[in-house]
């Protein structure tokens, strides 16, 4: 039996984001965005960053934050109505929103060695210190680093790719799923069940090298976990945004939010007995490292580790990868419905690399860009992570305004992406334009940029790639939905709002 005290992480979540496709009332060019001046080679100063109306005394901006359901629209309005840069000013602080890729780059590459979000991440810091966990996604300084360290062999590609028969087991059972629920019509009614199934069947299988079957998951522990990830992350809005009275008694949010850790910690730990309970044994006889072999088994094996961290981090992982993995699948999912020709083309890329037998590893994989190309597309329009927020140690220029150090700072990736002036067509899925246009790099961040940028993100990648290589060889997928674009919600991740019906057609009948 191991025991331990978890850490978890759910960094995804910050104030901001937009959806529709947009151009802001004052305009910008993206050649002079770089420059911070204006015209006149003069500097506005801070207080002249356009604001919206409603700020009143002390809460200030906080009480347009009350009742809002998608962040994304929220802020939509704001670019429209106020330009590429805007402030909000919240008791404390003000956070900056900015949709221009030249003026993003800047704030990236000014972003230091110690890359910091927000102040958010404190607040969760704070709580999780007082459980006596903690998780480098919400530390700063020498603490993060040090800690995200730790974890760098297990994301060179030979070990990513190491996990791929896995994925390719878990996405069959995807394809099985399909056949079980679907209706006689051939419709699944809802696919983001069986994605949410995939998605945690994934992430513990790299983590814990488990073999689950979440779809007849008789103790319910499946469920039980994804309920547990969801109502943290959201939560975390609430402690992140709203004023920390959770420091002086404990506020609904700050119960919640406990209340979703433990039961995390709970299963978490059940998972770990499960499938790792000789941890300690295996660790101690082997001295070789095998790409593919579980997260817990290679952090124990390496020796950095102490085995409560280790098996903290492993839940660190599933909260980090689950939701934002199973959104962006369905959106790719709802895209690709809607875009036979997509399909085709994918279909006959992957047809001319594999044959029938043959299952995708990373050398063949690699010779598929086209289903990165689609990935990236849908990230364009549906960033599920929108919000990548820095805090930068010095002052700077952005859009012609002065932002003092210490600001939190929040690229507009929605609105970037949608941005007629920066893509021709900018609510068309087309996934060729990833190998067609000259895009600015500083548009599509969805996995963020630099040192502190996602930890998962090749994980990520692959498991996506692995499940469209089977869906796509396997079936036609069609959908019925009236809109092209797909309504969406969240105030820290962006999800799909409605039953993403699909019908699933196999090729071979
Ligand atoms: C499509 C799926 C995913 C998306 C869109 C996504 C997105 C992001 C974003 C935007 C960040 C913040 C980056 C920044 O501030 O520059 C982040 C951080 C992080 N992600 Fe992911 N992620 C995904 C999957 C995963 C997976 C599968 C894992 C784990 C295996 C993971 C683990 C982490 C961790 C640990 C961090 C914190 C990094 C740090 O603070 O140093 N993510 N992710």
């Amino acid at each position: 039996m191991i025991r331990f005290s978890q850490r978890f992480c759910s960094l995804h979540s910050r104030p901001i984001a937009l959806t529709g496709g947009l151009r802001w009332k004052a305009t910008t060019s993206t050649a002079n965005a770089s420059s911070s001046t204006q015209g006149d080679g003069t500097v506005k100063p801070f207080s002249a960053v356009p604001s919206p109306s409603g700020s009143v005394p002390i809460i200030k901006h906080q009480r347009l934050l009350k009742g809002i359901t998608s962040m994304s629209e929220f802020t939509v309005e704001h670019f429209k109505e106020l330009g590429p840069i805007f402030k909000l000013d919240f008791m404390g602080q003000s956070v900056v929103y900015v949709a221009d890729p030249s003026a993003v780059e800047k704030v990236f590459r000014n972003e230091g060695k110690y890359p910091t979000r927000d102040t958010s991440e404190k607040n969760i810091n704070w709580i999780l210190k007082r459980r006596n966990e903690s998780n480098f996604a919400f530390q700063s300084g020498e603490e993060w680093r040090v800690n995200r360290s730790k974890l760098g062999k297990q994301l060179i590609p030979a070990n990513v790719y190491g996990y791929c028969p896995g994925f390719n087991k878990v996405s069959r059972r995807f394809i099985r799923n399909v056949y079980d629920v679907q209706n006689a019509d051939g419709f699944v009614e809802d696919a983001r069940d069986l994605i949410r199934y995939w998605s945690l069947e994934v992430a513990t299988h790299f983590v814990y090298g488990a073999d689950l079957d979440c779809r007849n998951d008789k103790e319910g522990l499946a469920k039980e976990l994804q309920d547990a990830v969801g109502g943290l992350l959201d939560c975390i809005f609430d402690l992140q945004t709203a004023l920390p009275l959770f420091k002086v008694f404990p506020t609904k949010a700050y119960k919640d939010f406990n209340k979703n850790m433990d039961k995390l910690i709970e299963i978490g730990q059940v998972y770990a007995d499960k499938y790792s309970s000789d941890i300690e044994a295996r660790a101690a006889v082997s001295d070789e490292k095998f790409h593919g072999m579980s997260l817990l088994e290679q952090w124990l094996i390496e020796g950095k580790l102490s085995i409560k961290d280790a098996i903290s981090h492993s839940i660190n992982m599933l909260g980090a990868g689950m939701d934002t993995t199973a959104h962006t699948t369905a959106f790719v999912l709802y895209s690709l419905s809607k875009h036979p020709e997509v399909q085709e083309k994918a279909y006959k890329q992957i047809t001319s690399v594999l044959g029938d037998d043959e299952k995708p590893d990373g050398d063949s994989l690699q010779k598929m860009p086209y289903l990165g190309h689609l990935i990236k597309e849908t990230q364009r329009l549906y960033p599920v992570a929108p919000f990548v927020p820095r805090m930068l140690d010095t002052d700077i220029d952005l859009l012609g305004y002065h932002v003092p150090a210490k600001t939190t700072i929040v690229p507009g990736l929605e609105a970037m992406g949608q941005d007629p002036t920066l893509f021709k067509d900018p609510l068309k899925f087309n996934p060729d334009r990833w190998t067609t246009d000259d895009i600015h790099p500083f548009i599509l961040l969805p996995f963020g940029f630099g040192p502190r940028a996602c930890w998962g993100r090749r994980f990520a990648e692959v498991e996506m790639k692995v499940l469209l290589y089977q869906l796509i060889r396997h079936f036609k997928m069609e959908s019925d939905f009236p809109n092209d674009k797909l309504s969406s919600s969240g105030l820290v991740l962006k999800r799909p709002t409605v039953p993403i019906r699909i019908k699933f057609t196999p090729r071979n009948q």
